[in-house]
């Protein structure tokens, strides 16, 4: 019903529409609108009451309510159930949690903030409220879990065409998890699975994007290195239709991999790479090391030929790129 009132209001685009006719097209009381009208507000609608004339919509918050995101998906299941939370701990914690509750596929967690935003390798990552995207989906893809590190590569591709799409602006894929723009992370994707030895049994791909984040209230040692889309567009940027616009992007990625397995995936993240051709510093269990970064192997692994000419391939752990030679 709210959602529904919203919609005739949006409708008319920012013109009145008579208490009467609501009532009219949703069968309801002029006390049953009005009392939707409260709600709308407390949400942080801004709407216009006349006596005569009616309501019309002024301005919509800024927020991730699940009406907010469906207006703008074309999927079948990503996003289809969304749990919102003006504060959570971690979505992706909240996430798991709903796997294992036996949730359906494409059920997905948003935050306006996070008190405990996790990044990899027990590193946090910045959450302020309003200030970026923070999402987790849960999927239950049929394969084995040696396929599974694969799904932060597609992951980083459907926000890359979201991107592109959505904004017109195009990012980098810095090996595996990291969206670039301008040798600025906008974009983090923090993918975690829940399986038996032979098969997966959830994953869930955590995304963060620093949409409307200030970078410059960041601490010091963070301002070379994060950017935001805000800046790099040079205005702010609608959350939901941009969270809206990876969810339609992960889908179709998601189905083809699906049917056809992570080929296209490795191809497109080869020429998306920002990390090929680079030298990299590669921080492993073993030790540190540092070499050229030459392909992503079908298994999307990172190949690296050290300097002593030896070539081997990164399953996981830190990348940094080095800094090109003047
Ligand atoms: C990284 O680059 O280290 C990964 C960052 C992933 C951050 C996102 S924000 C939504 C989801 N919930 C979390 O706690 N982390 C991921």
């Amino acid at each position: 019903m709210r959602e529904e009132i919203l919609e005739r209001l949006r409708q008319e685009a920012g013109a009145f529409v008579s208490g009467g006719q609501l009532c009219n097209d949703l069968g309801v009381t002029r006390t049953t609108i009005w009392k939707q009208i409260d709600a709308l507000r407390s949400l942080g609608y801004h709407i216009e009451a006349q006596p005569r004339l009616g309501y019309r919509l002024i301005q919509a918050p800024d927020r991730l309510y699940p009406w907010e995101i469906d207006r703008h998906l074309r999927t079948q299941r990503m996003g289809r159930t969304v749990e919102y939370h003006a504060e959570i701990g971690s979505t992706n914690d909240r996430a798991k949690a709903l796997a294992l509750s036996g949730c359906a596929e494409g059920t997905l967690v948003v935050g306006e903030c996070q008190m405990q935003g996790r990044g990899r390798r027990g590193r946090g990552w910045i959450s302020p409220f309003g200030a970026g995207i923070f999402a987790s989906l849960v999927l239950r893809p049929p394969m084995a879990p040696r396929e599974a590190p694969k799904m932060t590569l597609l992951s980083a591709l459907a926000v890359k065409d979201a991107l592109r799409a959505h904004l017109g602006v195009e990012a980098g894929i810095k090996w595996p998890n990291d969206l670039e723009m301008n040798d600025r992370k906008v974009c983090g994707i923090l993918v975690e699975m829940g399986a038996e030895m032979d098969a997966v049994g959830y994953v869930v791909v955590g995304i963060g994007i620093n949409v409307n984040l200030n970078v410059a209230e960041l601490p010091a040692q963070l301002q070379g290195s994060v950017g935001s889309l805000q800046a790099e567009v040079g205005g702010p940027v609608d959350r939901a239709a941009l969270l809206g616009a990876v969810l339609n992007e992960f889908e179709i990625g998601y189905d083809r991999v699906l049917a056809h397995g992570f080929g296209d995936v490795i191809e497109a993240t080869r020429r998306s790479s920002t990390t090929l051709g680079r030298l990299v510093r590669v921080l492993a269990a073993d030790g540190e090391w540092e070499g050229t970064a030459v392909d992503i192997d079908d298994d999307g692994t990172l190949v690296v030929r050290t300097l002593e000419g030896e070539v081997r391939h990164v399953h996981s752990g830190e990348v940094s790129i080095r800094p090109r030679r003047a």
